[in-house]
């Protein structure tokens, strides 16, 4: 894989990447889950310890082989990938948020296996909205200097298209770079390649054209890379 001619410039840093969906479990073997592959989650730790990171990776059900040289934490729910990510990220150059969060989850854990009804019916399920990881690494940080990168996947609205959708989303979230694939033309799921537009929160923009999700690791290294030598 192609390294930008960067060489080492993660040397000596640590970085934490959240990879895959999570599952949200309604009995012991029932769960809300989401599609994600966990690929450019896996894509971006690999890129990060070609570079010299220290590298902690959060896979969330992701079926992908533990990468060579990354400590590889696996978890399930989004409270499992809250409780490592988060103390973690709190010492960590830098974190990015790959991974696709459950945005809801069962109001109620069934400890025993739901079992049908006689009479034919089916139970409504209540759901309630999941915390906010990335919110919360940006607003409550360790360290003030530490990378925060999130990702985003629109499709652009009537309330906006996918580049002020997305500007909108960073601001709310309060992370440093936001990763914003259009997804309008369809899935990204499982696909081997991805094109971007990263944003920070200094106004930049930059564009990475359709590639493959390593290409787009080390493009998304570049950014963190450049904001750790002006902190
Ligand atoms: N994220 C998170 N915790 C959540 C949901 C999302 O940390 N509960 C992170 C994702 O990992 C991603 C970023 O926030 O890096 C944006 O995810 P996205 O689903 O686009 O944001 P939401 O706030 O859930 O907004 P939307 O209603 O568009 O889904
Ligand atoms: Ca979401």
């Amino acid at each position: 894989a192609a390294t930008g001619g960067t060489g080492q410039d993660l040397a000596g840093r640590h970085v934490v990447v959240s990879a895959g969906g999570t599952r949200e479990y309604l009995d012991p073997v029932r769960f809300l889950g989401n599609r994600s592959s966990g690929l450019q989650g896996f894509a971006l730790a690999r890129a990060a310890a070609a570079r010299g990171a220290e590298v902690t990776l959060v896979a969330a059900n992701s079926t992908l082989p533990d990468p060579a040289g990354v400590t590889v934490v696996r978890v399930e729910t989004i409270a499992e990938l809250r409780d490592v990510v988060v103390p973690a990220a709190a010492s960590a150059d830098a974190v990015v948020m790959a991974a696709a969060p459950a945005d809801f989850r069962p109001a109620t854990y069934s400890e025993s296996k739901m079992k049908k009804a006689v009479d034919g019916s089916a139970p409504a399920i209540e759901l309630v909205q999941n915390p906010d990881v990335l919110h919360e690494l940006s607003t409550s940080r360790g360290r003030a200097d530490t990378v925060v990168v999130g990702f985003a996947a629109e499709t652009g609205d009537d309330t906006g298209t996918v580049l002020e959708l997305g500007r909108a989303k960073l601001a709310r979230k309060g992370c440093d770079l936001l990763v914003v694939n259009d997804v309008s033309g369809g899935a990204v799921f499982g696909s081997p390649d991805n094109e971007a537009v990263i944003l920070g929160s200094d106004g930049a923009a930059t564009e990475v054209p359709r590639g493959s999700k390593a290409t787009l690791a080390h493009a998304i290294w570049d950014e963190v890379v450049r904001r750790l030598q002006d902190g």
